[in-house]
């Protein structure tokens, strides 16, 4: 009992849980290390393909190879049509998230190979889960809200195709870029909640399908990826600058959590990844002649550092440049969890290689009783 009272740290915190070779961030450097590389320096040469070469296989590919990759993807972007008729049966207030997570479950189901866990199976079951999200993501969402489905384009690259399906229009190029750059930018984080969820899952040699399922649902939450979809609604609600200051104040003032600020690993320090959305967001406000969202960002940013010490990390900025994109707030999440899909691929392939099960122990605070005789 004593030994599991002294390594107890609420909430995992600050407890080393795997050895990987995937990604790590570096607090001392602030960085970002994917692979080996800065994830930012990354972002700003590369396109999300290459990063999910990167992830997958653990280099960035060759021209030649980023076309087979993407013909693989492209190859896989249809769905079974009884999915369609799956999120057709859902009732139509389904929180996209849930349609999200119910698309990845449905797909184990047409896997041949469901308890083939090799390698190279695991790769492909990546490239076909990669290849679907744009699908999955975009028509759950059309067909909850009594929308066409829509097919992909696959004359249109990755990105653009993803745009596509969701909005029905093709992107403009600075559109296409910045979506892709957002991409990066959450393709990939360490060890958060939903990757240490799916490897958990993957633990128990369970299936990539599986693993992906339970990191939808522990995404979905607020203090993770649905944090990206709360500061929009805030901003929206506060309409103004004077109005967003007034806000976050009186939201202080209550001792309520901030969306978009703060990081169980930064906390203290700006996330990287946030000043290049803030970068993006300046670019599209100047493309589109208005600059609101930009000042409110910048208004908070200094509130917050002000009163509480907090910056923001990327959910805060990625929310108002997925807003300029013309994307709809309820896909904000699940778009986040489509690009992260390329480092929990790697995550569950990188679990099932080097097993060891996740079992962790408590420390029990119940009462004891003897059982009477009855
Ligand atoms: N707004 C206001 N205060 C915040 C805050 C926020 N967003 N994030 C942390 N704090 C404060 C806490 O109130 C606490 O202050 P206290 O010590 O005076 O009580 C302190 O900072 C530590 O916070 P704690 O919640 O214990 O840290 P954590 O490591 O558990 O939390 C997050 C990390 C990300 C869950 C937290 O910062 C948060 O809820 N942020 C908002 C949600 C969000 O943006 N999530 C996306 C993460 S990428």
């Amino acid at each position: 009992m004593k030994t599991v009272e002294k390594n107890y740290s609420p909430g995992l915190d600050g407890v080393i849980a795997a050895e990987t070779k995937i990604s790590v961030l570096d607090t001392v450097e602030s960085q970002i290390i994917i692979r080996g590389y800065d994830l930012i320096d990354l972002s700003k040469k590369y396109t999300y393909l290459d990063i999910v070469n990167l992830l997958l296989l653990g280099q960035l590919p060759s021209k030649d190879e980023k076309v087979a990759l993407e013909n693989k993807l492209k190859a896989n972007y249809a769905i079974p049509y009884e999915i369609i008729d799956i999120f057709k049966l859902l009732p139509k207030d389904t929180h996209p998230m849930d349609g999200l997570r119910t698309g990845i479950s449905s797909l184990a189901g047409f896997d041949p190979k469901i308890d083939d866990r090799s390698f190279h199976t695991n790769l492909e079951r990546a490239y076909k889960l990669l290849g679907s999200m744009p699908n999955i993501v975009a028509n759950s969402y059309r067909v909850l809200n009594n929308q066409e489905v829509v097919e992909p384009d696959a004359s249109l690259s990755y990105s653009a195709n993803f745009y596509y399906m969701i909005t029905g229009k093709k992107p403009t190029k600075t559109e296409e870029e910045i979506f892709d750059q957002s991409l990066i930018l959450y393709s990939e984080h360490e060890m958060p909640n939903s990757t240490f969820t799916a490897r958990v899952i993957a633990s128990t040699q369970s299936d990539l399908y599986g693993a992906l399922t339970g990191a939808v649902a522990s995404l979905k939450g607020n203090l993770h990826g649905g944090a990206n979809e709360a500061v929009m609604h805030m901003l929206l609600e506060a309409k103004t600058v004077e109005g967003f200051e007034k806000l976050l104040k009186s939201k202080l003032a209550k001792k309520e959590k901030i969306m978009g600020f703060g990081h169980r690993v930064y906390m203290k320090k700006m996330d990287p990844r946030a000043l290049i959305m803030k970068q993006a967001l300046r670019k599209l406000c100047d493309a589109k002649g208005d600059d609101l969202l930009y000042r409110m960002g910048e208004a908070g940013e200094a509130i917050m550092k002000e009163e509480k010490g907090l910056y923001p990390n990327l959910d805060y900025y990625a929310a108002p440049v997925y807003y300029m994109l013309g994307l709809p707030i309820e896909l904000y999440t699940p778009i986040f969890f489509s690009s992260r899909t390329a480092g929990l691929c790697a995550h569950v392939i990188e679990q099932h290689e080097n097993n060891r099960l996740f079992r962790p122990r408590v420390i029990y605070t119940g009462e004891r009783h003897n059982v009477k005789q009855a």
